[in-house]
């Protein structure tokens, strides 16, 4: 969890306990009202002078004024200010999350580490968190760590990202960008410092070339083919950027927006058809032969 995220937890079971207190009192009246049918004036209180006309006012202006205001005041001057976007200088990393249809391209500027879906963060540190697109409006949202940030075309947001304790944080695109929003996902590993640190040191570092032979077979099939056209494999000629990154893919631990688990058969039946797990989305099913498949899978998880 985070601040801003039990902010934002605390004012909704507030909401919701104001608004069960309102709408009981709404069926106590419509109650009292009922038992009162066919009587003039109030039930029990009888026909007052002026009560009808002060009852009006209290119960139609100045109640729903005060919980209104109230829970506006509360929502906009607490909870605002702790989710807002965070100030340069109070933040040790910046990290750049570009939604596309329908993955995530995560960047750490300063550094030449890419990667795709899967975040990592250093836990108990406040990381800025920048919001970008290469198409349509998505959302970025880890409800464990904040409130939602739209992705808009040529205006970057900024929220701030913020795990008080080790662990994996599972985000969602927030806002519907067409056929395969819901598989959309990723995750925010908050890793201890120093496991962070090794992380990103090996993300910044260019794939060595493949020592087999069957590795080098699959890297030719990538390399000749339709894949380095659309993936980046950096340290090598592919320089696609239509699909995601794809350096280090073995250290990930899911594929496709978290669509499915990155090991066993998952890859190779992936690439095989992978309109059967995502339909709608641009990689095409390549009609390679089965030996060739095993060889750039072999290829591809070789990449860590
Ligand atoms: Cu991206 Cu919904």
């Amino acid at each position: 969890m985070s601040e801003p995220a039990r902010d934002i937890a605390t004012l909704s079971w507030w909401m919701f306990a104001i608004a069960a207190v309102v709408f009981g009192g709404a069926l106590f009246l419509l109650l009292l009202a009922w038992m009162g049918r066919g009587r003039e004036g109030f039930p029990v209180i009888g026909k007052r002078e002026k009560l009808e006309s002060r009852a009006v006012v209290l119960f139609g202006i100045v109640i729903p004024v005060v919980v209104l205001v109230g829970v506006f005041a509360f929502a906009n001057l607490v909870v605002l200010k702790d989710t807002d976007a965070p100030k340069a200088s109070s933040t040790a990393l910046t990290v750049e999350v570009t939604g596309h249809q329908w993955f995530w391209e995560v960047r750490y500027p300063g550094t030449r580490a890419v990667t795709a879906n899967e975040i990592h963060i250093p836990a108990r540190t406040r990381v800025n968190l920048v919001a970008k697109t290469d198409d349509v409006i998505h959302s970025i949202w880890i409800p464990r760590l904040n409130r939602k940030i739209d992705t808009i075309p040529g205006h970057p947001n900024r929220i701030l990202l913020y795990a008080d304790e080790p662990g994996r944080y599972r985000g969602q695109c927030a806002e519907f960008c067409g056929l395969q929003h819901a598989h959309m996902a990723m995750y925010v590993f908050a890793d201890p410092p120093d496991r962070f640190r090794a992380w990103l040191r090996n993300m910044q570092r260019p794939e060595p070339a493949p020592s087999g032979p069957s590795e080098r077979s699959g890297e030719r099939t990538f390399m000749d083919g339709q894949c380095a056209s659309c993936h980046t494999i950096r340290g090598t000629p592919a320089r696609g950027d239509i699909g995601p990154d794809l350096t280090h893919l073995r250290s990930r631990t899911t594929l496709a927006g978290l669509t499915i688990p990155n090991r066993g058969g998952y890859l190779l039946r992936w690439i095989r058809n992978p309109q059967h797990f995502k339909p709608g989305n641009k990689m095409p099913a390549l009609g390679l032969s089965d030996r060739q498949l095993q060889k750039l899978v072999t290829y591809l998880e070789g990449l860590r």
